[in-house]
């Protein structure tokens, strides 16, 4: 074994649910109808996903990860329809679900299925023998170190349209081979689960690991996204290259933070997006900061003093966490195979939404809880649908957030949020 492993996640796999093998072989809740071989039963532990069965085996797998393996594959079917081939690369494959459904749904051309942990090798060729037969060699099995795997395609000059790092902790260390190993124009998902460096309680790893010296703030979660978009933007400019995130997901499972980038050529040398931001503990607004204001980093109300409140996190990416454009392509697709209607509350439809909201370009970083509101104000917080309709009367851009439930995304500052929220409460009791 060329590397250690961690395994301890594996224990939440006795916490799951199998489903007993039953041989499906059409897609149920909607999907591209694929053709599903179903090889022999072999009293193994079964899944279902979007309609694709797949057995786990002993590999790690996590059934909440059902929604970031979506939008994955939403966003290969896309790189497909527009290019008109598609080459994957599933780094760190598990039992190979993401590499089945890029095969199955998005149509993959050729997945290159890889997963360190040689005892998962029969399950995987299992799963994608389901959708072909080994022989038509549109997918292959390695058992390699994701680095070695990802650079020794790199080595044999064959690049993939979209890899998936699907990592635990924060493997930084897989972003510079992964982005050699892409094609330009390709796209690169990504995943963090680093929650302790997100939350600034590892300033020293988050800056080992993605360069950001990460302090505490009320919205780390998205911190967590901007770090990791930040670091994957830090090693693209290094090997000449920039990258567009398309869109950022965050999940509270895990966490997990998951980014799809794509991959442009050249530089940028305007670094608009990639700075500091501050939030002032005495006031509760935030700042952001351009590399020309290093050493001149305040927060207005301790002005002309130095802010002892502010804490500053960065550099990380301080630009759009979403493209739009091309989240609704996303959503029309997802329409168009039946995705959406019939996955409850917590749809993917409604996080979708939710994320063109985010979109705004006129929003900046972070969002404004409405608790830490209330408590800094002393009143009873307006309901969010209020106070959204009432920022929005004022001229302020606000959206929900996907990343917190009872918070707002705003360009409007905390301080007059307070004074909004208390005219809505003095109006609401005159
Ligand atoms: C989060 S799991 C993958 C889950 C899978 N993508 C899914 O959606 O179910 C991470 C996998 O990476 C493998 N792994 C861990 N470190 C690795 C490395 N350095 N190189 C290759 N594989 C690795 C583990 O064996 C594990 O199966
Ligand atoms: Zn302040």
């Amino acid at each position: 074994m060329l590397f250690s492993l961690t395994y301890s996640c594996q224990t939440l796999l006795s916490s799951f649910s199998y489903l007993k093998h039953n041989r499906l072989s059409r897609i149920k809740c909607g999907g591209p109808e694929v053709p599903l071989l179903t090889p022999e039963p072999r009293g193994n532990a079964y899944h279902i996903e979007r309609g694709l069965e797949f057995s786990t085996g002993d590999a790690f797998f996590r059934q909440e990860s059902a929604t970031g393996r979506d939008l994955g594959v939403l966003a290969a079917s896309l790189h497909k329809k527009d290019n008109g081939s598609l080459r994957v690369l599933d780094a760190l494959c598990g039992c190979g679900i993401r590499s089945l459904r890029y095969l199955a749904e998005a149509e993959a051309d050729f997945v290159a299925a890889n997963d360190g942990n040689e005892s998962y090798e029969s399950t995987i060729v299992e799963n994608l023998s389901r959708v072909s037969e080994i022989e038509e060699k549109r997918w292959v099995v390695t058992h390699l170190e994701a680095n070695r795997v990802m650079m020794d395609y790199y080595l044999q000059k064959s690049f993939f349209d979209f890899i998936d790092v699907d990592s635990f902790g924060s493997d930084s260390s897989f972003l510079r081979s992964a982005i050699c190993t892409l094609k330009l124009g390709g796209l690169l998902y990504v995943t963090s689960t680093d929650g302790f460096s997100s939350g600034g309680h590892r300033p020293h790893h988050s800056l080992a690991a993605y360069g950001a010296y990460v302090r505490p703030m009320p919205y780390s979660n998205e911190v967590g996204l901007r770090m990791l978009i930040g670091g994957a933007a830090r090693e693209a400019a290094l090997l000449g290259y920039h990258i567009i995130p398309l869109f950022s997901y965050y999940a509270f499972h895990g966490p997990v933070f998951r980014v799809l980038l794509r991959l442009n050529r050249g530089k940028i040398h305007d670094s608009r997006h990639y700075g500091y931001i501050g939030y002032c503990h005495k006031c509760g607004n935030s700042h952001e900061f351009s590399w020309d204001q290093l050493g001149q980093m305040s927060c207005s109300c301790s002005m002309p003093e130095v802010s002892k409140s502010l804490v500053v996190s960065g550099p990380l990416w301080t630009g759009p966490l979403h493209d739009a454009a091309y989240l609704m392509d996303m959503l029309n697709l997802a329409k168009q195979w039946g995705w959406i209607g019939c996955d409850g509350k917590d749809s993917l439809e409604k996080l979708i939404k939710v994320m063109v909201d985010e979109s705004d370009p006129k929003l900046r970083f972070g969002y404004i809880k409405l608790d830490e509101m209330s408590s800094r104000a002393k009143i009873n917080s307006p309901s969010l649908k209020t106070l959204m309709s009432a920022l929005h009367q004022k001229g302020y851009a606000a959206s929900r957030s996907h990343i917190s439930t009872n918070a707002i995304k705003t360009n409007c500052p905390m301080t007059e949020c307070i004074q909004i929220a208390k005219e809505l409460l003095q109006f609401s009791t005159t």
